[in-house]
């Protein structure tokens, strides 16, 4: 079994003062995890969570990046600016910044290939809306995503891929455990590499025991119960027990 890593996205949550004091609780209830466990904060706390987390463990995230180091991007975030704060890893090609930004999959497939060539661990996101999972594309839809992303690259190594279904993300709706092992042991025999493959899309301690039990699933990208300390902590317990 490969080892369980349960990530939080703290989408635009928690990123001005308040979001400190999370981060600090964070660290008290999760250093020294059996599982990885990992946060993405938003930017603005980033410095704050590089000395908060230093030494716990905790893998340090962001929610997006750009593919250039530097120039003239405004509002843009480079890679470097992450490196320089011990970012570990970022999550690309989330469903909230393809449909609400308008982030296409050439746009994707060049994030990815200059977070692993920096170094930085990689959460690929992909997943099939609700029409196309009723109109039976789900398969069809993950394949264009997954493979459009990593077309030309000359390794897998730093990649992790988060299956999240869109119409279970913050809609309470999780995939069951089937549903999920399937589209996650698709992926498996498209890639056939030993890279880890989360799930994600309303996690909560009430599911993550029967998602994480599930061989083919290797941990789990935690948006909405991310935010408190203790449906976060619990859902790591769950996986610590369950690894
Ligand atoms: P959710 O978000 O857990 O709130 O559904 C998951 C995600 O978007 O990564």
């Amino acid at each position: 079994m490969r080892k369980l890593w349960i990530a939080g996205n703290w989408k635009m949550n928690m990123g001005g003062r308040e979001g400190i004091e999370l981060l600090k609780e964070m660290r008290n209830s999760l250093s020294g995890s059996k599982v990885d466990v990992g946060i993405a904060p938003p930017f603005t706390l980033i410095p704050h969570a590089s000395e908060i987390l230093a030494d716990s463990g905790i893998l340090l995230g962001a929610q997006n990046m750009f593919y250039e180091e530097k120039g003239a991007f405004t509002g843009e975030i480079s890679p470097s600016f992450l490196l320089d704060f011990g970012v570990n890893f970022v999550i690309i090609g989330h469903s909230e910044r393809r449909k609400i930004f308008g982030e296409d999959e050439e746009l994707i497939k060049k994030k990815v290939k200059k977070a692993l060539d920096v170094g930085l661990l990689c959460i690929l996101c992909v997943g099939e809306t609700l029409e196309e999972r009723e109109r039976g594309e789900t398969k069809e839809v993950v394949k264009r995503q997954v493979l459009s992303a990593l077309e030309g690259l000359p390794s897998l190594k730093g990649l992790t891929i988060a299956y999240e279904p869109v119409w279970a993300i913050g809609t309470g709706k999780v995939a069951t455990p089937e549903q999920a092992c399937e589209v996650h042991a698709f992926i498996r025999e498209l890639i056939k590499e030993d890279i880890r493959i989360l799930y994600g899309g309303s996690v909560k301690p009430e599911n993550a025991r029967g998602l994480l039990e599930k061989e083919e699933i290797d941990g789990a990208l935690v948006g909405g119960a991310s935010l408190k300390v203790s449906s976060f902590s619990e859902i790591v317990r769950i996986a610590e027990e369950v690894w």
